[in-house]
């Protein structure tokens, strides 16, 4: 999704500006741009269609010796990616704007401003807010005026960067919608869409809120609310280490986010679980008090995060006892939704700021739901910052697009969110499970040592163009997701399935080209997962299979299936381990096929439009 930096200093900023796109690049994005304030109070401009590094190469021809500035990668929404669609945009040589989100009055203030005689020279819905910002200040001479002005006149959510060559040493901010964070230096101050892209700069951010507007100078930061008036915003350290946003040792973020997940897991349980117990206060203060009143939960999240939200309904039903749904957020946000009486609404996002969960939330606070929670791998986040009840997952910052430490530690979130909800004592099988929850780092090691013999599945696929991923009970959601990393990486046309679906509609595509991945753990559904298989092996499909049962490979009825053993697992927490070996044939499959395995075609990281 689209990237803004922007910078205010007593030192060139050019320079900063692009180290700061290149750490957001991870976002998605298909052109660049930057502008200035040059020596000479001039707007100096370059945009490229492609990767930083060619913005980066074009800049060489210039000396931009300027000390104010904004940047923007972009990933298109309206009109194709080409340098006339890429920001920052112009007026009249006088403003210079970059614009995250969207602006979805566009087309009439666009009409409107031709009749007032301002030429387009893009495609985008963002021109508009340039030029009403040189009208607005036609009339008032005053730029904090104009931006007023075009804010109220402007609908959507968005996050703008703007700044002239009549204030040379002026940065404004606004945040409507689209995260925006002020980066606080000394005697230097800087705006992002990601903290992460001025780390290497600062440690302190202000966190914008929904209507602010911050005037930001060399030694000041004026941030006013919707009302006009002056407020304050609490200033954060953010303690993360650039070598954690290094690739390292690894060719690709991807496969470093795979290995690091017993890491993460291990730091998502830290301090939250004594010997028998998860810790009563791990969801907030609040949730002590909240959660013996809760009789439903209400879970809402998109891709990856909706599949955690899937295999969290069977957990919560099986070890709370509580009825559960799940929805989808964009579905969720525009349905006319019937609260079940003492709801709990319960949010997933890695990022905390994707727009149609974020939307979500924010509708479901309007609603007469008991309470709001999140679980959130960014802290700060607009998800973190909007409920009351909320957990940290401690992934550690995830550069893929495809999603992978953050899944499974929202997995693990879930899980202790299930065991927090219950209301009985735990029973035997219930305390089995939790005590292995704690061995699922050892475990998660045991499986990331597979990793040559699923490279070596990974081979069968790169000519295939379809896939079918099954799964049974809590499994089923890890199959979805499973077919999700394939897609998005590798390109190839998977689909995931319940294993008793096949037969009413999906067996019709198998045949002996048809590759099916199936996982097959021990538990009360294992002899309908098998029989589920034997129905693929008769129609000739070819089984790919990840199983405890250590004797299925000297079955004679899994003769011709490629089997991978899994190490024994509580039927519970299977879907955590699982996960794993699918994430890394999708890594594989793409590698072999050569696809940007970190930054897929036309995705994002962060989906901050709806
Ligand atoms: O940041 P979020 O978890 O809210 O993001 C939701 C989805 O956009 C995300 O999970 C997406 O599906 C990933 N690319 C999956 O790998």
């Amino acid at each position: 999704m689209c990237g803004i930096v922007g910078a205010v200093a007593k030192r060139p900023v050019a320079r900063l500006l692009v180290d700061g796109l290149k750490k957001l690049e991870y976002r998605g994005y298909d052109s660049a741009g930057v502008a200035v304030v040059d020596a000479s109070f001039q707007l100096q401009r370059l945009r490229v269609v492609g990767k930083v590094r060619e913005l980066e190469n074009a800049m060489h021809a210039y000396t931009f010796a300027a000390h104010t500035g904004i940047a923007h990668t972009r990933w298109a929404t309206h009109g194709v990616p080409s340098e006339q669609n890429a920001h920052p945009f112009i007026s009249h040589d006088e403003f210079a704007l970059v614009h995250n989100g969207i602006i979805e009055n566009h087309a009439a203030l666009r009409d409107q401003l031709l009749q007032d005689g301002y030429q387009f020279n893009s495609e985008t819905d963002t021109e508009v807010a340039v030029h009403l910002i040189h009208k607005n200040f036609l009339q008032s001479n005053d730029l904090l005026t104009a931006i007023r002005q075009t804010i109220n006149e402007l609908k959507g959510a968005y996050a703008l960067g703007i700044i002239s060559k009549k204030h040379p040493n002026r940065l404004i901010a606004v945040r409507q919608g689209s995260p925006l964070v002020i980066g606080k230096g000394q005697g230097e101050h800087f705006i992002a869409s990601d903290p992460l892209a001025l780390l290497s700069i600062t440690q302190q951010f202000i966190y914008l809120e929904d209507n602010d507007i911050a005037d930001i100078t060399l030694d000041n930061i004026e941030i006013y609310n919707k009302e006009h008036q002056h407020v304050n915003r609490q200033l954060h350290t953010l303690s993360l280490s650039l070598d954690s946003v290094e690739r390292g040792e690894y060719r690709h973020y991807m496969k470093k986010e795979i290995m690091e997940q017993p890491d993460a897991i291990a730091s998502c349980l830290e301090g939250r679980l004594t010997e028998d117990h998860v810790l009563p206060a791990i969801f907030g203060p609040k949730a002590e008090s909240t959660f013996p009143h809760v009789e439903h939960i209400q879970l809402s999240a998109c891709g990856t995060s909706y599949h955690a939200a899937m295999v969290a309904r069977y957990w919560i039903e099986e070890i709370a006892g509580i009825p559960c749904s799940v929805e989808v957020a964009s579905e969720f946000r525009y349905r006319h939704v019937a609260p079940s009486k003492n709801s709990l609404f319960v949010t997933l996002s890695q990022s905390g700021e994707t727009a149609d969960t974020l939307a979500a939330l924010r509708m479901a606070k309007q609603m007469s739901y008991l309470n709001t929670l999140a679980i959130c791998n960014v802290p700060g986040s607009s998800m973190m910052r909007t409920t009351e009840l909320h957990m940290l997952t401690r992934a550690g910052i995830e550069i893929g697009v495809a999603s992978t430490k953050a899944f499974v530690t929202q997995l693990t979130a879930l899980f202790l969110l299930a065991l927090s909800l219950r209301k009985k004592p735990y029973d035997e099988d219930v305390k089995i499970a939790f005590q292995q929850l704690q061995q699922l780092p050892r475990l998660l090691e045991v499986v990331l040592k597979k990793d040559a013999m699923i490279a070596d599945w990974a081979k069968s696929f790169t000519h295939k163009e379809h896939a079918i991923f099954i799964g049974r009970g809590a499994l089923y959601p890890i199959a979805l997701e499973g077919a999700l990393k394939m897609k998005e990486i590798s390109y190839i046309h998977a689909e995931g399935y319940p294993s008793g679906e096949l037969k009413h509609g999906p067996l019709a595509l198998v045949d002996p080209n048809m590759p099916v991945i199936a996982t097959a753990a021990e538990g009360h559904l294992l002899e309908k997962t098998l029989s589920n298989l034997q129905e693929v092996r008769a129609r000739g499909g070819k089984l790919f299979i990840l199983t405890d049962q250590t004797n299925l490979s000297q079955q004679e009825a899994f003769a011709d299936a490629r089997i991978i053993t899994m190490p024994p697992i509580h039927p519970l927490l299977a879907p955590i381990l699982y996960t794993v070996p699918l994430q890394l044939l999708a890594y594989h499959v793409a590698v072999l096929k050569g696809t940007d395995v970190d930054q897929p075609r036309n995705l994002a990281k962060s989906v901050t439009v709806e």
